[in-house]
């Protein structure tokens, strides 16, 4: 059982998320990735960016952890939820969007590399990717989770053999430049 397959520290999650207002990275995606497209977003904790995605998209909402996809059913029953490991992604479905927010940073560089190989494997022919990491360099664990850093050349050479970068971002979410996102196109 890792961290967030613990109801209560799910709670906490969702607690402390309350009110955090993420618009303006949902802004820059509706930028990259035009409305009215189907998407999968790996990962979606207390389901925040997820209510907001919904609006704009076909939307399909996953997490690894059962107990944030039962927190976000009760609120929202009608929702479209997949449990999903964001390394394997293993679902039929195939998606013109995949979202990540701060997800991709608890993989192994092994399982980073998985998830983009199965990452193209559920997208429509030219699909687009846009995910976010914290920026930097080395590791830590935390709660018995491993946080990566990365770089964006970092991403775009682990996602090369499937993906050709669109653009990098940076942006500050707790401290200035700590963040980047990342938009991807399926070769
Ligand atoms: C830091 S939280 C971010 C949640 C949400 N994206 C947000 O921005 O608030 C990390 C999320 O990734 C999920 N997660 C961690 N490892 C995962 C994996 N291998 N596959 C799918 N989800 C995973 C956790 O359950 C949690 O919901």
């Amino acid at each position: 059982m890792g961290y967030y397959d613990h109801k209560r520290n799910v709670e906490k999650y969702v607690a402390m998320m309350s009110g955090f207002d993420n618009s303006a990275l949902i802004e820059a995606v509706f930028n990259h990735l035009p409305a009215g497209k189907s998407m999968l977003e790996l990962g979606m904790g207390a389901g925040l960016d997820f209510a907001l995605l919904k609006k704009a998209y076909t939307a399909t909402g996953s997490d690894s952890s059962k107990a944030f996809l039962d927190a976000y059913r009760k609120k929202d029953p009608s929702a479209s939820l997949l449990r999903l490991d964001a390394a394997k992604i293993e679902t039929d479905q195939i998606f013109d969007y995949i979202y990540s927010n701060k997800v991709l940073i608890h993989l192994t560089y092994e399982a980073l590399t998985a998830s983009f190989k199965n990452q193209t494997a559920r997208l429509t022919s030219g699909g687009l990717v846009f995910h976010t990491f914290w920026y930097g360099t080395g590791s830590n664990h935390f709660n018995g989770l491993l946080f990566n850093n990365h770089t964006p050349e970092e991403i775009a050479n682990i996602s090369a053999p499937w993906f050709t970068p669109v653009c990098d971002v940076r942006y500050t979410e707790m401290d200035p430049d700590d963040s980047f996102y990342i938009v991807l196109k399926k070769k």
